[in-house]
């Protein structure tokens, strides 16, 4: 009978989240849960959103908590820009299509719920560095920040590295990059679309196999 319980108990804590709720309102339902760890496991890279507008104060609490990462020897060799502008991203949009043309990478653009290259998002957080050992884990950590924070938030997020890498490559991405005032010495390393979702993605299944506690 012991037994039994244990198995139980293990059972309910290895669901880990109540799988009853939709994708996006999952809850925790074993004892070590809290409004972080709910938060951690909702959050979903989102690729379809609405066109509402992102009221600018949820944008400015979202890049502060960004900035309170972990970083190395605090030295925050980073910057943000944050683009809100319709036109900007309209047309860097266009730049991106008119580069693709002719190339394997065209055909996204076909997808009828294309709207532009950010992953349809209708805001642009980009994340620069000035590049040495530490700084791109600096910056994951930011951009981790940055989603949670917006999931808490009602938003939704998607972390991009393929526009950055896409303009960085690309002669006609040169002066959209220039548009972002990264100071002398930074570059941008990703970037993070979020606005507010207009899909609920399910969780992509995690390998738990990668733990493994060292006796
Ligand atoms: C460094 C990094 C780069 C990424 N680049 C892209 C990207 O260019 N386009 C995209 O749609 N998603 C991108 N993603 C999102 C991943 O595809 C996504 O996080 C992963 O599939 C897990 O799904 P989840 O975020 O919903 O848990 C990127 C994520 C990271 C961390």
């Amino acid at each position: 009978m012991k037994n039994l319980f244990i198995a139980m108990a293990i059972g309910l804590i290895s669901m880990g989240c109540c799988n009853n709720q939709p994708a996006s309102q999952q809850k925790c339902c074993d004892d070590n849960c809290n409004q972080v760890i709910e938060t951690i496991m909702a959050r979903r890279s989102v690729r379809a959103y609405k066109d509402t507008p992102i009221e600018k104060e949820l944008l400015d609490k979202v890049v502060e908590c960004g900035i309170y990462a972990a970083n190395a020897l605090n030295a925050q060799q980073w910057e943000v820009r944050v683009v809100m502008s319709q036109e900007w991203i309209n047309m860097a949009t266009e730049a991106a299509k008119a580069a693709a043309k002719g190339t394997p990478a065209e055909a996204q653009y076909n997808d009828p719920s294309f709207k532009n290259i950010f992953r349809n998002a209708p805001a642009v957080i980009f994340i620069g560095h000035k590049p040495s050992a530490y700084t791109p884990v600096d910056c994951g950590l930011m951009a981790g920040n940055m989603m949670l924070a917006a999931k808490s938030l009602g938003l939704g997020t998607v972390c991009m590295a393929s526009p950055v890498r896409t303009f960085l490559q690309q002669p006609v991405g040169a002066s959209f990059l220039e548009s972002l005032e990264f100071s002398e010495g930074f570059e941008p390393l990703l970037c993070i679309g979020i606005g507010y979702p207009d899909e609920e993605p399910a969780a992509k299944p995690r390998n738990k196999e990668v733990i493994k506690y060292v006796e």
